[in-house]
């Protein structure tokens, strides 16, 4: 049933039934907040560009962040991989219509333990007047620690706190001005899952190094200890 669920979801979200695993969580809710880049948001707003932003499906705006809600995918029970994908988009617009760059249909592709891509389709202008329409560009690089993250088993929830994000190769190419590693706003991202998919999260392992240093000392005290009791 789970498979099936994650399945038909995919589907929806355009992803290859091959491609999703069999232990796949569905994505039951999800909610993203990303403020895209606050300087640009400024610089947006300011008398130089004097524009404004508009967001449509999916996406939503809440000062000072957007929104992407009531996306559909699916994500590994060890949350390796996995996707959700959105409608809608934002669309930029300012002097006095020279720039219009569109971000439309953002999906967050799991890439690994700690790491995703934001996937969006870009048209526009660059400022340095390159004319874009890419859809699925890998726009931007998304990866967090260990301490950013919450896996809840029982209620399927899985919450991740600022992530890092910083703009590709081909996002800062799609994009313009900006370039590679450019870091953008962090993201945050709840996604419920079904209930008792998920994995726990693995032990954490701080400690192994310090262990094994501590069990090192030990055994030299002790071999010490048995050498002098011999002499
Ligand atoms: C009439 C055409 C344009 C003019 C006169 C113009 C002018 C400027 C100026 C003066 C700045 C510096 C702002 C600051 O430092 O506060 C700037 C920054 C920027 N412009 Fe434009 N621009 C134009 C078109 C565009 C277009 C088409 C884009 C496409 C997206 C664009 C994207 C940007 C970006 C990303 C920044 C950096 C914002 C930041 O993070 O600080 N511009 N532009």
């Amino acid at each position: 049933m789970r498979d099936a669920l994650a399945l038909a979801l995919a589907s929806m979200v355009g992803i290859v039934p091959s491609a999703v695993p069999e232990d796949a969580c569905s994505v039951e809710d999800v909610s993203i907040t990303w403020g895209f880049k606050e300087s640009f948001r400024s610089y947006i707003s300011s008398s130089i560009a004097n524009g404004s932003w508009e967001v449509s499906g999916d996406v939503g705006y809440e000062i000072p962040e957007f929104t992407f809600t009531g996306g559909s995918g699916f994500l590994t029970p060890d949350r390796s991989l996995g996707e959700v994908g959105f409608t809608g988009g934002i669309v930029f617009s300012g002097h006095d219509g020279i720039l219009e760059t569109s971000l439309q249909n953002p999906e967050l592709v799991v890439t690994g333990p700690r790491e995703a891509t934001l996937v969006l389709d870009v048209t526009g202008d660059t400022m340095e007047e390159v004319s874009v329409n890419q859809p699925n560009v890998d726009f931007a690089s998304v990866t967090w620690d260990g301490s950013l993250e919450t896996v809840d088993v029982d209620q399927g929830v899985w919450r991740v706190v600022d992530a890092e994000v910083t703009l590709t190769q081909e996002g800062s190419e799609a994009f313009g001005t900006y370039p590679a590693g450019e870091m953008l706003d962090p993201m945050s991202f709840t996604l419920s899952l079904t209930p008792g998919c998920l994995e726990e999260a693995g032990p954490s392992i701080w400690w192994i190094p310090g262990g094994v240093v501590a069990i090192a000392a030990g055994l030299s005290a002790l071999a010490l200890a048995i050498r002098r009791g011999r002499k």
